[in-house]
């Protein structure tokens, strides 16, 4: 039997984590000049936390969560996003007695959806999170939006657009609902089961189907943004106005409402405009929450956040032909010639190594010429070949491979040649 990857789910290959690591690294140092600091939760929570936050009527959690009981007869889940779990943490760790509010954390980890799996979903993927807990300012909200769009600008993607919305309070989706149960009852048999339930428990999920989008009631649904209260409305336009200080343009698209039932007032979406990007163009969502603290049990404290995942990062990358610089260096590779050569060789990459230096050798016994083509392959920037003279003279050609310059360089002085020219 060939054993295989699970269905949804992919290995990152040495040859591909460089780039993760590259954009692990700018979503790290971005958090840092924001100032979102790092939260790790467990990987799986009680179920009842993401039916509770994420919302008993999504997709999430009525058809995509791994849910499973452990011995102990618990029903547990694996985690299907992060917001739930870093509110979670923030009432269980009491953060809204911090002295600095909002409290700003960032996450980075696996998430896990049982989701029908095309180009850019899976059912195992990892997302980067950021949520401002505590803070009802429209100038947080277009704080995270930037940090999002900084993100994108960062790794070099260009084809960009930023899409948002408000979903007003809890006056506008009362009103909205109304509207909504009156625009699609007379035909809610045309729909299908999920629509038929959704129609009294939640009628606006009824908008994001992914099987009856094609039914021409869902165009002439009424907006919610119809419906927005004053207060929502003059929030929005706050909103609007931090965006345009800061310079960054969006759309406003009424029909944005997005997957989960903890959002209120802006909600947003950055999707990838890129030619040859698969049907799924969503990069980034996210938006704000109040509520959802007191709902999972804390003092009534507003959020807002997003999460990205690098998976479709790399895509949207991929489509734009964006290259990623990579640190992958190999500053030396140290050929040897024979057995007493080869013991030289190992005390000399160990003595590089301590400096930081990143040095190999060969391991299978091969040929001059073969460990030379390794070197090239490897991309070494150095070479040097250890033979006999080369130790009766305790000194070596150091060779540059990019230019072919040659320079001899003692051993004990090679730890210091290598730190000047790497
Ligand atoms: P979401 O829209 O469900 O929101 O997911 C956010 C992002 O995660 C998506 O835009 C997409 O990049 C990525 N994503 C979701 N599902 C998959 C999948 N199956 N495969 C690959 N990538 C996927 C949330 O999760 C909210 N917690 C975001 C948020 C944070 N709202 C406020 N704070």
């Amino acid at each position: 039997m060939a054993f295989k990857v699970p269905r949804g789910t992919q290995d990152i290959l040495p040859e591909q984590t460089p780039k993760w690591q590259k954009v692990e690294s700018v979503l790290r140092e971005l958090s840092r000049v924001y100032r979102y600091k790092e939260i790790r939760t467990p990987i799986f929570e009680q179920t009842e936390l993401f039916q509770r936050g994420v919302g008993d009527t999504t997709d999430i959690v009525q058809k995509e969560m791994y849910t499973f009981e452990d011995r102990g007869g618990r029903s547990l889940t694996l985690r299907p996003e992060g917001t739930a779990a870093a509110v979670r943490a923030y009432v269980e760790h009491k953060m809204f007695g911090y002295p600095d509010q909002p409290v700003k954390l960032s996450y980075m980890g696996p998430m896990f959806r049982y989701e029908r799996q095309q180009a850019g979903r899976y059912r195992q993927f990892v997302q980067y999170g950021v949520e401002a807990i505590g803070s009802a300012d429209p100038a947080i909200d277009a704080e995270v939006i930037s940090l999002a769009m900084d993100i994108y600008q960062t790794v070099g993607l260009k084809d960009l657009k930023l899409v948002i919305n408000s979903l007003g309070d809890k006056e506008t989706r009362d009103a909205h609902r109304t509207a909504l149960i009156k625009h699609f009852e007379p035909s809610i048999g045309e729909f299908c089961s999920d629509c038929q339930n959704r129609l009294e428990k939640n009628p606006l999920r009824i908008l994001d189907c992914k099987k009856d989008h094609e039914h021409p009631l869902m165009k002439t649904a009424p907006a919610l943004t119809d419906y927005l209260t004053e207060s929502s409305a003059e929030y929005f336009s706050q909103v609007k106005n931090y965006l345009d200080v800061l310079g960054i343009q969006y759309e406003v698209d009424p029909n944005l409402v997005r997957g989960l039932d903890y959002y209120n007032h802006t909600a947003f979406e950055i999707m990838s405009t890129a030619k040859g990007f698969g049907a799924i163009t969503t990069l980034c969502g996210g938006g704000r929450y109040n509520g959802l603290v007191e709902d999972i049990g804390g003092p009534d404290v507003p959020g807002i956040g997003f999460a990205l995942s690098i998976e479709r990062l790399l895509l949207a990358l991929e489509a734009e032909g964006v290259e990623l610089e990579v640190e992958d260096a190999l500053d030396i590779y140290v050929v040897a010639m024979g057995e007493e050569a080869k013991l030289k060789s190992a005390e000399l990459i160990s003595s590089f190594r301590t400096k930081g230096i990143a040095a190999d050798m060969d391991y299978v016994d091969r040929k001059m010429k073969a460990q030379m083509k390794s070197a090239d392959r490897l991309g070494a920037k150095f070479v040097i070949v250890i033979g006999e003279s080369e130790l009766e003279e305790n000194a070596v050609n150091v060779k540059e491979m990019e230019t072919g310059n040659q320079e001899k360089v003692e051993f004990h002085n090679l730890v210091n040649y290598l730190l000047e020219h790497k």
